[in-house]
């Protein structure tokens, strides 16, 4: 009896450690904090999206204009988000969108319009339409488009003036442009414009064909290097190649930072992308599967190691009373 509590005594402070004491340090030693040394708690909020947290910035900020601005923005998306939207009126103001977002688009202020073939399915519905009221509100980016540069997509909000055209085109896309999504179109549409992925031979222009001459490999390679050119100037500079990043970055790191990465990364350049919590899985799964590919086999192992142990020890267990029968 006395092993068996010495068992548990051990298998308890392993369960302590790994669920506990090893986040909470973890926990500790990566804090962010404010200008003034605060704490900044960043929550994962599951893909919510009604400006909480741009808001909350801008008042950290001590800029209260900018906090009211997002409020009055981030409840105008919620008014339109309680519209009934007609699919079928939105396909005039799809064909729209369409005008940018057409298949084979070339770079158009900095990076090439995505694909919006599953957008309906990816993104969230009051992304969307934040997106369409104002893309640089909607992407947390607003700060790098005060003076100067406009939005690519900016003359959007022109074209869909009023809150039901809104409402339509997404009531659209919700239903017409979301179906089945794979691993790798999830993150062409949602990620490929600005990152590559080598492990994969994907490129801010997609997948590199296979060439059969040299001198169009060459070509193909120029071209690559001209679209990364754009991309940088748009960013300020090339955003990374996310092959291996998976390996790179928690899970918490990646949640929090797809849906705000000025929550992680202040000032950046990179636009929260909108994705929901399916779309955040879909472009999960790619990435491990790139980046990471024995990562199911190594998980699908660990059960059958821990049983070992535990029959192994049960077996070390009756062997050493059998043993010992009679030495007391
Ligand atoms: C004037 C051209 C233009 C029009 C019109 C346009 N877009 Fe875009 N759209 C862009 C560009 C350029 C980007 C990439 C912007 C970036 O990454 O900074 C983009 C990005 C997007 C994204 C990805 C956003 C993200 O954060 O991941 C979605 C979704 C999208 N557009 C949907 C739409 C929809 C829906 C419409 C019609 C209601 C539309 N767009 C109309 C040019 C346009
Ligand atoms: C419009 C361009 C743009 C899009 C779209 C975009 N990113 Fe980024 N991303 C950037 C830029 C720029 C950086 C560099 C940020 C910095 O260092 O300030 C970056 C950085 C990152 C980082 C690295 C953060 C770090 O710790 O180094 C990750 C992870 C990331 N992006 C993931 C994604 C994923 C996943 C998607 C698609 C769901 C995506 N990004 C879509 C522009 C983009």
């Amino acid at each position: 009896m006395r092993e068996l509590k010495i068992l548990a005594v051990v298998v308890f402070f392993s369960l302590l450690t790994y669920y506990l004491v090893e986040p909470f340090a973890h926990h500790e030693m990566h804090k962010k904090v404010d200008a003034e040394g605060n704490e900044i708690v960043i929550n994962h909020r599951d893909f919510v999206y009604d400006g909480k947290a741009d808001v909350e910035e801008a008042e950290r900020a001590g800029n209260k204009e900018l906090a009211t601005k997002k409020k009055a923005f981030w409840s105008d998306v919620k008014t339109i988000a309680g519209l009934k939207g007609n699919a079928t009126a939105g396909e005039a103001g799809f064909a729209m969108c369409m005008g940018c977002h057409m298949d084979g688009a070339a770079n158009m202020g900095g990076v090439i319009p995505p694909s919006l073939e599953h957008a309906g399915a990816i993104y969230d519905k009051n992304y969307l339409i934040a997106l369409i009221k104002d893309p640089a509100m909607a992407g947390n980016v607003d700060h790098k488009y005060a003076d100067t540069m406009t939005h690519p997509m900016g003359s959007v909000s022109s074209m869909f003036a009023d809150n039901q055209s809104i409402a339509d085109v997404v009531a659209y896309l919700q239903e017409k442009k979301a179906g089945e999504v794979t691993p790798k179109e999830a993150f062409n549409e949602a990620c490929v414009r600005c990152h590559a992925m080598r492990y994969d031979k994907v490129t801010q222009l997609g997948d590199t064909p296979k060439f059969k001459h040299e001198k169009d490999a060459l070509a193909h390679k120029i071209k690559v290097i001209d679209e990364q050119d754009a991309v940088k100037k748009y960013m300020g500079k090339l955003p990374p190649d996310l092959s291996m990043i998976i390996r790179a970055r928690g899970e918490h790191f990646m949640e929090t930072f797809i849906e705000n990465p000025q929550g992680q990364l202040a000032g950046t350049s990179m636009p929260r992308v909108g994705l929901n919590a399916e779309g955040y899985e879909k472009v999960k799964a790619y990435l491990t599967a790139i980046g990471d590919p024995s990562k199911v086999k190594r998980e699908a192992l660990g059960p059958w190691v821990i049983g070992f142990f535990v029959i192994f020890t049960i077996l070390a267990f009756l062997w050493k009373k059998e043993k010992w029968r009679g030495h007391h």
